[in-house]
């Protein structure tokens, strides 16, 4: 129907706003896009300096998966329609109209899309990439089992999902290619310091 047009394309145009530019502009910190992985994504922001406005780019790249998905819910949007609302938003993310179509991977905005739909879906993908992230210290390693496991949280817990969170992951994977290079390599950095080692 017409709304829910309306809805994919307001979901792809607020997830084109890229928060890692936005936020490191306004707080002096490098061009994410310029720096580090060049990616413009929390992790990037972190590594580039800025704690809280890392966290702050995760809230709202979060924030324009979560808000499209759980407005359409409330609009009477049926729940077929509802994971292609949350493939736009990520899509708006990773190419952005407003910022030359350079955009992020896609994980924290995926992760948005998620908790209006189940806070079991939200809360194993959570605990995924938190136990990956902790065990190994690459974020990049954390969101690629994550999404390689979320088809299967989705199957389980949310069937009708299954097709576009298998959709969404196979856009995060893709978008990581360059970190599966890296560590295959054994070049990826790790987001912390391990004791008696480097990066
Ligand atoms: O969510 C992005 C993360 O998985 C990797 O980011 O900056 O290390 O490429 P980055």
């Amino acid at each position: 129907t017409a709304l829910t047009i309306l809805m994919i394309i307001l979901a792809y145009l607020g997830g084109s706003l890229s928060s890692a530019v936005l936020v490191s502009r306004t707080s002096g910190l490098p061009d994410p896009r310029d720096h580090g992985s060049h990616n413009p994504g929390a992790t990037n922001v972190l590594r580039l300096g800025g704690r809280g406005a890392a966290l702050l780019v995760l809230l709202l790249d979060m924030l324009k998966g979560t808000a499209p998905v759980y407005l359409s819910w409330f609009l009477g949007i049926k729940p077929v329609y509802l994971g292609f609302i949350g493939v736009a938003a990520c899509l708006g993310h990773m190419y952005p109209l407003f910022f030359h179509f350079r955009g992020g991977k896609g994980v924290a905005t995926a992760l948005g899309t998620m908790l209006p739909i189940g806070l079991d879906m939200g809360a194993m993908v959570i605990v995924s990439w938190l136990l990956v992230a902790l065990l190994s210290g690459y974020s990049s390693l954390a969101s690629i089992v994550t999404v390689l496991l979320a088809p299967l949280f989705a199957y389980l817990l949310k069937p009708e999902y299954t097709l576009p969170v298998s959709l969404l992951s196979c856009l995060i994977l893709i978008r990581h290619h360059e970190n599966i290079a890296r560590l295959l390599k054994g070049e990826e950095p790790r987001l912390w310091r391990r004791r008696g080692q480097d990066r």
